[in-house]
């Protein structure tokens, strides 16, 4: 008696949680929040509109003259590789080190040889897919006679028929670059 209680008592608890669970059904109606605290609450999204602002955008610029934290860059060499005077320096603003060099390869392998060459050399994987423009060889003597400021300029601006490199390479990461490039031409 006591056996068929116990399983009668388990079947109506089993078809009820398949029937009040409502497996499989879609609801339009937002899903029951006992306790809303804030979680949902009015605010702007990133490129919405708004009435509020008389230029009817969320986003607001930077207050004029001001400078976001990290983001000054008065070191002319350093970010631009220029002097005061705007001209491109002859020679990196800093000493390579060893470590930079080696960060240098890596980025270069990463980033140029796919054009310029894995030894450096112009004969990057490019020609293959016949692309129109040799890229540089840098043991060439105009380019070895480039200043450095010309090299971090061609990485960050492009070169003619070379891309700009500035989204995908760092300020840092240039200056690596060329430190490996003249540790190899000096060999
Ligand atoms: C998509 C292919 C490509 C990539 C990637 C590329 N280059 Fe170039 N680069 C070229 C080509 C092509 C030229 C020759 C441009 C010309 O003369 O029109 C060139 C020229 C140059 C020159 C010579 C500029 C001059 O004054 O003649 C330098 C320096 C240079 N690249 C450095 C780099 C460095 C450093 C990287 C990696 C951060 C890089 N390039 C990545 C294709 C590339």
């Amino acid at each position: 008696m006591k056996k068929r209680l116990t399983r009668l008592m388990l079947l109506t608890v089993s078809i009820l949680m398949i029937v009040t669970c409502g497996r499989g059904n879609y609801s339009d109606k937002p899903p029951v929040h006992l306790n809303p605290n804030m979680d949902s609450q009015k605010k702007y999204k990133a490129q919405s509109e708004s009435n509020f602002f008389v230029d009817g955008a969320t986003m607001r610029t930077p207050v004029e003259g001001t400078v976001a934290r990290d983001e000054l860059r008065a070191d002319d060499a350093y970010y631009h590789g220029k002097n005061a005077a705007g001209e491109l320096i002859a020679s990196a603003p800093m000493v390579f080190t060893a470590n930079m060099l080696k960060r240098g390869e890596e980025r270069y392998d990463i980033y140029c040889s796919a054009c310029h060459g894995i030894n450096a050399d112009g004969q990057g994987k490019i020609l293959f897919y016949k692309y129109p423009i040799p890229p540089a060889n840098f043991y060439d003597e105009r380019i070895i006679n480039l200043s450095d400021g010309h090299m971090f300029n061609a990485i960050t601006a492009g070169w003619l028929n070379m891309p700009s490199l500035k989204a995908q390479v760092s300020v840092e990461d240039r200056w690596a670059i060329i430190g490996y490039l003249r540790s190899l031409q000096k060999n």
